[in-house]
């Protein structure tokens, strides 16, 4: 096989920009869907992502001369900023229409989806019944090379791998949203994971684009949310007590790290919706008088007025 192809299961929010990243660096990428009306939704995200993806590489045509250049520009689709001229990311991006065009399939007969797959990239809702459903459905489809990750946040890859019948081919691969941006890709596997196919996992993440983060062992939240979750309840715990306000504490951050962006803005760009329901799932939020029981309070006076965030053009800022 010249050119690899990549599986992608589940076509939301994640699963489309993930099979488009591959689309875009020259993989022949299929989605595979349940239903026609999968179809449906998933066919308008992939008009939307690509185009945004077009739109923020011939945006980057304005940055080429801007300092600031180097921080901004979209580091999955443009490799090596400092040759960069207009010209090159026009032809960039007359390059990427057509491989969207050519590479990108959607295929709902899961055995003619996985066919000759080099890696299936599980990207579904996150709930362990679906995701164990569709292992077990594909186990006995996949070629015996082909290598199966998940992009699950939060369920660790030790409690699907029995399901996978390849557990030594098996292992997270965790992207994050806006993944032409912010291209992290941190790999993760269990204990069973053959090491030889997660070095192979870590090359692929490079070749679609990825900047790969190695983890060493399982850890929940890998290694971005084990840090940005916690850092992220303190600061609402610094406001619900009433001990300071979003702004003060904003700032208090930006000046003494000398981080761009203080916990409530970084909140904004998460979303108020996301950041509640992680504080509701801890038990004592559901407890009157705790912190985070006055936390969710607070984030759900926000939402019910509609300010959810930087896509909602207020959260604790206006936007
Ligand atoms: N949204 C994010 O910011 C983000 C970031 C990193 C990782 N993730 C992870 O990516 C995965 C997908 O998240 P998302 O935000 O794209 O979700 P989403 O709700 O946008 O999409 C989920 C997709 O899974 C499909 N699906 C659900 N059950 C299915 C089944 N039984 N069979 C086939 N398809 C099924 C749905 O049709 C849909 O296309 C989750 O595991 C999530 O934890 C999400």
């Amino acid at each position: 096989m010249d050119v690899k192809k990549v599986v992608v299961a589940g076509g939301g929010v994640l699963g489309t920009q993930i099979g488009l990243m591959c689309a875009y660096q020259g993989f022949d990428t299929t989605f595979w869907l349940r239903s026609e009306s999968s179809i449906g939704r998933t066919q308008p995200k992939i008009e939307r992502y690509s185009a945004l993806m077009l739109e923020d590489l011939l945006k980057a045509k304005a940055l080429i001369d801007n300092p600031m250049g180097a921080f901004m520009y979209p580091k999955g689709l443009i490799r090596d900023w400092n040759s960069m001229t207009a010209e090159k990311i026009d032809k960039m991006a007359e390059d990427a229409k057509k491989r969207f065009a050519e590479n990108v399939h959607i295929e709902l007969d899961m055995a003619a989806a996985v066919k000759d797959a080099y890696i299936v990239i599980e990207s579904m809702s996150e709930n362990p019944e679906a995701k164990i459903g569709v292992y077990t459905a594909m186990k006995d489809l996949l070629d015996e090379d082909t290598i199966l990750v998940t992009n699950s946040s939060t369920l660790l890859p030790s409690m699907f791998a029995e399901y996978t019948g390849r557990p030594e081919k098996y292992c997270s691969l965790h992207f994050a949203n806006t993944i032409w941006k912010n291209n992290t890709a941190e790999v993760m596997g269990h204990a069973g994971t053959d090491p030889e196919v997660f070095r192979k996992v870590v090359a692929f993440a490079a070749d679609i684009g990825m900047v790969p983060l190695q983890l060493h062992k399982e850890q929940p939240g890998y290694i971005l949310n084990s840090m940005l979750v916690p850092f992220l309840s303190a600061a609402q715990g610094l406001w619900a007590n009433g001990v300071s306000d979003p702004e003060t504490i904003d700032l208090t951050w930006r000046l003494a790290t000398g981080a761009p962006a203080g916990p409530f803005q970084v909140l904004d760009i998460v979303g108020l919706e996301t950041a509640y329901n992680i504080n509701q799932m801890k038990p004592a939020a559901q407890q009157e008088g705790t912190t985070e029981y006055k936390i969710g309070q607070l984030l759900k006076e926000k939402i019910d007025r509609g300010e959810k965030g930087v896509n909602f053009g207020k959260g604790f800022y206006e936007y």
